[in-house]
């Protein structure tokens, strides 16, 4: 089974089970100061794994695209990725162990028949921080499941991953971890959460790869281990506590969120612990064997760093990012300076972008609209990026000449500037200066990974500066069409109902661009309603006016806020209209003009140009003032 077909299966059976599929989030979380990237499934979730009611209902399934900077370097071995897709099931209050636990095995075992023999659990070992006991119910119904396929099931107590590689396996099948490894929450463990955050004790299901036990990373294997014998292929967070500053409290209905890589699924069910053999990086892989003219085999690590760091640039560029120094767009420019570099080692010297682009697209295009519709655009903004890289890395390799023939040896300065401004890996210019016969001073890391720190501070200031203000662009146009969205969002849950959730906008000068949640076209007397009313509102002359909010009364007392959205403890709320009567409320960061009347000046009027689909489920809107 391909990994297309288990995508599919996966939701397929889900929704048999009475689950609601949402769309996938954005890569690029909306109006979220706090982190750069979607990374995880249940990231646009948050506020309804608090108590917020979803609109889609208490039973939710996806499949959520994912990216994590923080494993760029890792990406070489048979395992790491930086994109990936995150199968996702969600209890909001509703079921939770015996339910999750027994269908998700069902899934493995039945839907996508994978061996249970090969199939190892881990529990949590309960926690004196959080006061959390340990899951013996989780384990009991694991024991169960086992039993009925005439599996022993013997728990076996491990602690830590380190007290894992002295105890080893034991010839068990449920490990007992203590919160290092088995609790979950955006933060990790217990200790690292912030007030208000939401986490619990999870079980995860390991694949056997069969593989011999590397002794490099410990005496003994054990499912956590990082040989590569065992891969994580799903797991089941019971998320029913916060953190609170009297300890670690019960949300009012404890919830379920389960995540699973869909890439290392599709690898077990292969049965090959290499996660770009599955057919949803093949063919890419297929693709850069023809462009160098070598195989892959022989040069495995390179052919993996280009075909990763291409997907996620790829997904990156259909959500909307374009190559940058700044935030989302600077991570893109790395991305994809690195997949050029690597791919010079390849031996492809031009047309990598070109040629390869299209190859991970076409995977994507027939479940994912989006992909289709934003191809060209991306491809056309990588080859750009690839024609400029090209010319910068040739200056670059001279820059390193330069340096080497000058200093005889390259410092942490040195290196840094030539990763920083040529976009060198830090391996590239070490094994330059080796070809080189160049020596690199011996503490030169001490320097870079200072330069380092301080330019990830800089770039993290930059994506807080980008999003503190709801809007980037302040120009009066903008601040105009930026408060009529609003406007608008009111009125399209006015005239569609109240399902319809903000998943996305973009407003420039000319025009405000909104995603949606909604289920079918929308009809053209349905456009025009919202037109109507919008043009009303304009005229009526509103006020518009803004208050510091506690989040959590700003979210109970019926603002809105964008699908995907993660607060802090205050928000900022944007009332038009009298607030003891407001027609919208949201949660948002401005600016907007003082009185709706302002939009209307000259004459204008709000028109709706464009009604389209976005992704599944998913509406997009363009509309103007003229
Ligand atoms: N949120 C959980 C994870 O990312 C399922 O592993």
């Amino acid at each position: 089974m391909n990994a297309q077909e288990i995508r599919k299966k996966y939701l397929d059976f889900f929704v048999a089970r009475k689950h609601q599929v949402i769309p996938r989030a954005s890569l690029v979380p909306q109006d979220d100061p706090t982190t750069l990237f979607t990374g995880s499934g249940m990231q646009p979730l948050v506020p309804y794994l608090l108590g917020e009611k979803h609109p889609a209902g208490k039973r939710l399934v996806d499949s959520q695209t994912c990216f994590r900077a923080e494993d760029m370097d890792e990406v070489g071995d048979n395992r790491h990725t930086t994109f990936f897709e995150m199968l996702g099931n969600w209890s909001l209050g509703d079921y939770y162990k015996e339910e999750q636990l027994t269908w998700f095995w069902d899934f493995l075992t039945k839907a996508v028949k994978l061996n249970p023999a090969k199939l190892y659990v881990t529990c949590f070992s309960g926690d004196q921080l959080t006061g959390v006991p340990k899951d013996t119910e989780s384990a009991a119904i694991w024991k169960k499941l086992f039993a009925k396929k005439d599996i022993q099931a013997k728990e076996v107590e491990i602690g830590s991953n380190t007290t894992g590689y002295q105890k080893g396996l034991q010839n068990g099948r449920i490990f007992y971890y203590d919160a290092s490894k088995n609790w979950w929450s955006r933060e990790g463990p217990p200790s690292n959460m912030r007030l208000g955050e939401p986490g619990g004790p999870d079980s995860e299901v390991f694949y056997d790869f069969g593989t011999p036990h590397d002794e490099k990373f410990g005496t003994h294997c054990h499912p956590n281990c990082d040989c590569g014998r065992f891969s994580e292929i799903g797991n089941s967070v019971f998320m029913a506590y916060k953190k609170t500053p009297k300890g670690f409290e019960k949300l009012p209905k404890p919830n379920v969120d389960f995540g699973g890589g869909l890439e290392r699924i599709a690898a077990a069910c292969q049965d090959s612990p290499d996660v770009f053999q599955i057919s949803l990086i093949k063919p890419v892989i297929e693709g850069l064997e023809t462009l160098s003219g070598k195989d892959y085999e022989q040069h495995q690590a390179a052919m993996r760093v280009v075909a990763d760091h291409l997907r996620a640039a790829t997904w990156l560029g259909v959500d909307g990012v374009a190559p940058s120094n700044k935030a989302q767009g600077y991570v893109l420019r790395r991305l994809l300076r690195r997949a050029i570099r690597y791919a010079f080692e390849l031996g492809i010297e031009q047309h990598l972008c070109e040629k390869v682009t299209p190859i991970i697209a076409s995977l994507y295009e027939p479940d994912f609209p989006q992909v289709k519709e934003r191809k060209n655009d991306v491809v056309h903004a990588f080859i750009k990026e690839e024609t400029i890289f090209r010319q910068t890395l040739r200056s670059g390799v001279r820059e390193l000449t330069k340096i080497a023939k000058r200093n005889k040896h390259l410092t942490g300065v040195d290196v840094f500037r030539l990763y920083d401004t040529y976009g060198f890996p830090v391996e590239l210019s070490l094994e330059e200066a080796y070809l080189q016969k160049v020596g690199v001073s011996e503490d030169w890391h001490h320097d870079f990974d200072r330069l380092m720190e301080e330019q990830k501070k800089r770039s993290q200031t930059a994506s807080v500066g980008m999003f503190k203000g709801g809007l980037a662009d302040h120009s009066e146009a903008v601040v105009r069409l930026h408060t009529t969205t609003h406007l608008m969002y009111q009125a399209l849950k006015n005239v569609l109902g109240e399902h319809v959730v903000q998943r996305g906008s973009n407003i420039t000068a000319q025009r405000t661009r909104f995603d949606f949640s909604h289920p079918g076209k929308v009809r053209p007397e349905q456009i025009k309603q919202v037109q109507d009313i919008v043009n009303e509102k304009i005229k009526e002359d509103l006020s518009v006016t803004w208050k510091e909010e506690d989040t959590k009364e700003a979210l109970t007392s019926g603002s809105s806020g964008a699908f995907g959205d993660k607060y802090g403890e205050k928000v900022k709320v944007y009332t038009i209209g009298d607030p003891k009567k407001p027609f919208s409320r949201e949660i948002c960061g401005g600016p907007h003009v003082e009185h709706t009347s302002v939009i209307g000046e000259g004459g204008k009027k709000f028109r709706i140009i464009k009604e389209e689909a976005s992704s599944a489920g998913v509406r997009r809107i363009k509309a103007v003032l003229d």
